[in-house]
């Protein structure tokens, strides 16, 4: 089976900065300049204490050119703290929005291109949550709070060389006292966090992904009378997450601990100081220094505990995204020697097999020829694999063994949009994009103008259809196609093989009973459309059956 990796909901964020360095690379430029700017803004800030402990020692010693020295000193750190703060802020968000963006592009791109098979291997709320969600919280965590986490960070580190450099005997002493404790209840939060907030992401994931996909799958849930159910499933994921914040708000409690080492770490300096300062060992100033110091080291801690919870949410959502971004790696240059598909040539099916799920082989071992210019229907129960031996002609998937070729190529060795140039496939429910027709039927390769889109419309006996629109070829199809029927969609679907002009068409016919005006307009259609082509039918309808030279029928994945 084809190497198709499905994506865990709950992923490991082991070395999960490792995984995601090589994507954040091409902005390292602006990045290190964002860093160096934040290290400068903190070294600013810090001064402002020594600033102050500078004029406190002015005036305690009645020097007053001294004061004023220390005034100017004092004014132009806050000076500098201004410009610098502004300016690493501009650089860091700059620099966020300029990873976030690179990481949007990438992550559409890749899954534009992503194989059908790892698309429908997922919960589709959970990819979007991946592609939207994950990047969305992520935004908010570049922008918002890792300069924070940074700032802080720094403080912290910048606060304590300097306190050593005013007192390293006062710095010691509050060091030995007060830091064992500090990090006895940073261990106790961490010990709890990773779990809990990992908890918290998945619950906040898992909820969001429940009610994308009852939204998007609303109709099919009211019409078997059983809302009741996704409202039930939405209302055990509402209960995890619940449960998961006040876990989450217990463990972030802990921290305040921290207040109360702050208020008897300032108690002891005082005590400490009175009889540094007899002892001639320490000046006022510099115990000023201190308590403005000591009290911006407790406050740096606390913010950078309460900013580790958001930074292990982050992680967690970072995971899932690199996750997706690893399993979908880049579409492989297509090779030079690609070789080229003839306009015309024989499908040719040898031996395929493929399962959705390893071990169940959902078409065993088929082998088909279709000639050019054959005309064969499709035909054997639901389930019975049609679709998918569809998908496999067409190159939609790749099968697990086996080979599908077009003129005698190897259709996995072509270049994808040559596949899809020369064989289409029109599925059952074709996908309409909110819009008006021309925009659905511009989604076709080589970008059609509005004389294609008339010829197409002629050449296919439309024109009648087309004009009953209102609007016409302008006529807006409502969202996702919703005023159009299942025999409708199939006229567009066709309307887009015209302006391809493949070489080999497949039609899954729609299943709906449609209603003859629509069923026999796709008839013409499809008869127009055939001349010099392959036509494949999946067929649902005896009449189509009865209108093709030839039948397949296929039994539980094998031709019979
Ligand atoms: N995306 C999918 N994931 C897993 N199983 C699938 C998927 N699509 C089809 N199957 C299974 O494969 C088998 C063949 O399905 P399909 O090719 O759609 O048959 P048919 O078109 O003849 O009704 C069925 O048992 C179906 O449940
Ligand atoms: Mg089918």
């Amino acid at each position: 089976m084809a190497d198709i990796r499905v994506l865990a909901e709950e992923p490991s964020t082991a070395g999960v900065f490792r995984r995601f360095w090589p994507y954040l690379r091409p902005h390292r430029g602006i990045m290190s300049a964002a860093l160096v700017a934040s290290v400068a803004s903190t070294a600013a800030v810090v001064a402002i204490a020594a600033a102050i402990g500078q004029g406190v020692d002015a005036v305690t010693a009645g020097d007053r050119t001294r004061l004023w020295w220390a005034v100017a000193l004092l004014v132009g750190v806050v000076l500098a703290r201004l410009v610098l703060l502004r300016w690493s802020e501009v650089l860091l968000s700059e620099a966020g929005e300029r990873a976030i963006r690179g990481l949007r592009d990438l992550v559409v791109e890749r899954l534009a291109r992503a194989p059908l098979r790892f698309i429908e291997a997922h919960r589709t709320g959970d990819l979007l949550r991946r592609s939207t969600g994950e990047i969305a919280d992520l935004t908010l965590f570049l922008r918002d709070q890792l300069p924070n986490l940074l700032g802080v960070g720094l403080t912290v580190a910048l606060t304590t060389v300097m306190l050593l450099v005013y007192s390293w005997l006062l710095s010691l002493l509050l060091i030995a006292l007060f830091l064992p404790a500090a990090i006895a209840v940073l261990a106790w939060f961490n010990r709890a966090s990773p779990a809990t907030f990992g908890r918290q992401a998945a619950a906040d994931a898992a909820m969001t992904a429940t009610f994308t996909e009852s939204l998007t799958a609303q109709e099919a849930l009211v019409a078997p009378g059983r809302p009741d159910e996704w409202v039930r499933r939405f209302r055990a994921d509402n209960d995890e997450l619940l449960a998961a914040n006040d876990r989450a708000l217990a463990v972030q409690g802990r921290l305040e601990v921290f207040g109360l080492l702050e208020g008897l770490a300032t108690a002891a300096l005082l005590m400490l100081s009175v009889w540094l300062v007899r002892a001639d060992q320490l000046s006022v100033g510099t115990v000023v220094v201190f308590v403005v110091a000591t009290r911006n080291l407790f406050e740096s801690m606390l913010t950078l505990s309460g900013l580790a919870g958001q930074a292990q949410l982050a992680r967690v959502g970072l995971a899932r995204l690199v996750d997706l971004l690893d399993a979908l790696p880049p579409a492989d240059p297509p090779p030079a020697s690609a070789p080229d598909l003839p306009p015309r040539g024989d499908l040719v099916a040898e031996n395929l097999r493929y399962a959705y799920a390893d071990g169940a082989d959902v078409v065993c071992g088929v082998s088909v020829a279709f000639p050019t210019g054959d005309r064969a229907s499709l035909a054997g129960v639901t389930g019975s694999g049609k679709t998918t031996l569809a998908k496999l002609l067409t190159g939609l998937y790749e099968p697990d063994v086996g080979t599908v070729r077009y003129g005698g190529v190897d259709l996995r060795t072509a270049s994808p949009e040559q596949v899809r140039a020369r064989i289409v496939l029109i599925p059952q429910q074709v996908h309409i994009i909110s819009g008006t027709l021309a925009e659905n039927l511009a989604l076709t390769p080589g970008a059609p103008d509005r004389a294609a889109m008339q010829r197409a419309v002629e050449l296919l006996g439309l024109t009648e259809w087309v004009a009953r629109l209102p609007g016409g070829l302008d006529a807006d199809l409502g969202a996702r196609g919703e005023r159009l029927s299942a025999g409708e969609r199939q006229i567009v679907g066709l309307l887009r093989a015209a302006l391809v002009d493949p070489s080999v068409l497949v039609l899954d016919e729609a299943t709906a009973d449609l209603d003859p005006e629509v069923a026999g307009r796709l008839e013409t259609a499809v008869d127009r459309l055939r001349s010099g082509r392959t036509l494949i039918v999946i067929a649902h309808r005896p009449a189509t059956i009865e209108r093709l030279p030839r039948t397949v029928r296929v039994e539980a994945g094998r031709l019979r």
